[in-house]
């Protein structure tokens, strides 16, 4: 590994910003009980409207995607780099099924983490190796064509100069390697999609009590203002965004254009439609049930174009 060109000043504040937001973010999460490993997750209720809330909501909402990711970077083999590794979540849970990982991440609390999780690991049969660095992917130089993956697991969005990091991509993979991304589009998300989330929202056992959130009296100026704020939400214009730099691709067609460019596209899943903002805050006895249920009916509300999906999963190769 070796220095690239620094970025310019208020390029590097940015930069700064999302450090601060992500090391924040790690410490409170594991302050309130969360525990980063995808084999001993427990319940965190500390999360009122969050699928890391509850295993089984992980379960249903975020193990398609990550055993999307995990599947075929098995069926590559060899070594995989993690761009935006977070805690380690992933990276490990790689490792695990023998593979050799990097995890990359800006911010030294989310390494940090990552480190100590990787350390109390108990299972060791047949782990690969780990490896964590902490730098910013803008700075960071390896050897070519020397991974069999590269993964983005919603951390692609964050990265502002999208081709940049998609042709370093590039260089790193050996003729044939795999590109493997779950990014968040959220720019597709609709006021129709803002309506069907607040009237199922309203409706079922959340953690707002129904006393408060139904019975009274409405107006159609109150509805209209309940189904903006639901949109801010899930657009992040309002306070829900993670970091500075939360939103610098949210787009699907400029990623599948700019990997299309420089890589040949195996397959794109499409899903969550309003769900990711929902299941975490479900209650009561029949939560699991639901949510199950409103996993299907999300996916099959994109599947049959009802509503646009926000999030893209999607398999490159590095054509040889
Ligand atoms: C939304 S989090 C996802 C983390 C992890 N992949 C997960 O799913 O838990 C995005 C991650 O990207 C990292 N990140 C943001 N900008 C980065 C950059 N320029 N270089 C390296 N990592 C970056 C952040 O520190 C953060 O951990």
């Amino acid at each position: 590994m070796e220095g690239g060109s620094k970025p310019a000043h208020g390029a590097r504040a940015l930069i700064e910003g999302e450090k601060t937001a992500f090391d924040k973010r790690a410490k409170d999460r594991l302050a309130h009980g969360f525990v980063p490993d995808l084999r001993r997750l427990r319940r965190v209720p500390w999360f009122y409207n969050n699928v890391w809330r509850d295993p089984k909501f992980v379960d249903i909402h975020w193990m398609p995607k990550l055993r999307f990711v995990i599947d075929l970077a098995r069926e590559r083999g060899g070594r995989v780099l993690e761009l935006g590794c977070g805690y380690g979540l992933l990276s490990l849970e790689m490792a695990r099924y023998g593979l050799d990982v990097v995890g990359l991440d800006l911010s030294p609390e989310n390494i940090a983490i990552a480190e100590r999780f990787k350390d109390q690991n108990p299972y060791r049969e047949s782990f690969g190796s780990l490896q964590y660095v902490c730098a910013d992917v803008a700075d960071i130089e390896w050897d070519r064509e020397c991974f069999d993956s590269v993964v983005f697991f919603r951390s692609l969005h964050h990265l502002p100069d999208l081709a940049g990091v998609l042709a370093k991509a590039r260089s790193w993979l050996k003729p044939g390697g795999y590109l493997l991304l779950s990014e968040p589009v959220r720019r597709h998300f609709t006021r129709e999609s803002a309506r069907m989330a607040a009237i199922l929202r309203l409706v079922l056992p959340t953690w707002e009590k129904f006393e408060t959130k139904l019975d009274r009296t409405w107006t159609a100026s109150e509805w209209e203002s309940a189904v903006d704020k639901i949109f801010r939400e899930y657009t992040l214009e309002d306070d829900h965004a993670q970091s500075p730099m939360d939103k610098s691709t949210d787009d699907a067609q400029t990623i599948i254009a700019q990997v299309g460019a420089l890589f040949a596209i195996r397959e794109k899943r499409f899903s969550d439609a309003f769900i990711d903002k929902l299941i975490g805050g479900l209650r009561g006895k029949n939560r699991y049930a639901l949510a199950r249920f409103l996993k299907f009916l999300d996916d099959h509300l994109v599947q049959t174009g009802t509503l646009p999906p926000t999030s893209l999963e999607l398999h490159a190769v590095k054509a040889t």
